[in-house]
């Protein structure tokens, strides 16, 4: 497994993580739909305005494709550069592999390189998963997000998870 940051070149590789990724849970904020819609092309664009606005994602390369991801997004502003929003998926085969952790710690040595002060994110509250996953990494519990998602006509609530890098 190679851990790096995606190229343009993984467009297809990535589009096709992502489907995947989005068929196997309803935990993030894509549906199945909305991945379906979504071309090579717009892949490309989106890593290409991904990497040339200081964001960054880590993937978890295979030679049959890419196993997970770890997204990395700054804000434009100056006022607010230095706070990032991360979003983590792997494969469900990989899922207690250590590839998650292992993406979780390549993303937060890279942030950490681009002075990135603190990492956010948003979960479903019933993700219970991935809540034991991100406090087990030191991300602490700093808000409560009312109605968060709402699928099929129901609607989750979620929490913010936040990681102080200094
Ligand atoms: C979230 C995700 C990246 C975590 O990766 P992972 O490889 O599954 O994580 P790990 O196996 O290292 O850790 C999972 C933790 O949850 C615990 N766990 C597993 N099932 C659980 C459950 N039903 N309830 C509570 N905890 C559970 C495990 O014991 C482990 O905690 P521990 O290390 O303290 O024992 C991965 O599950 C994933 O890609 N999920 C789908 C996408 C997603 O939900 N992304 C997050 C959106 S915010």
């Amino acid at each position: 497994m190679e851990y790096r940051l995606v190229r343009e070149e993984d467009a297809f590789a990535y589009l096709e993580f992502f489907r995947t990724v989005v068929s196997e849970t309803d935990n993030l904020a894509c549906s199945a739909k909305e991945a379906a819609a979504m071309t090579v092309e717009d892949e490309q664009a989106f890593i290409r305005n991904t990497n040339g606005s200081g964001s960054f994602s880590i993937v978890a390369a295979a030679d049959d494709g890419i196993c997970g991801s770890c997204d990395i997004r700054i804000q434009g502003r100056e006022r607010l550069r230095h706070r990032a929003e991360m979003g983590i998926a792997v494969r469900r085969e990989y899922w207690g592999t250590g590839v998650a952790q292992y993406l979780l710690e390549e993303a937060i040595a890279e942030a950490k390189s681009r002075r990135i002060s603190i990492i956010s994110l948003t979960v479903r509250s019933d993700n219970k998963r991935a809540v034991a996953f991100y406090k087990r990494n030191g991300f602490e519990l700093s808000g409560v997000l009312r109605m968060l998602f709402c699928i099929d006509g129901k609607y989750y609530d979620g929490e913010q998870y936040e990681l102080l890098l200094k």
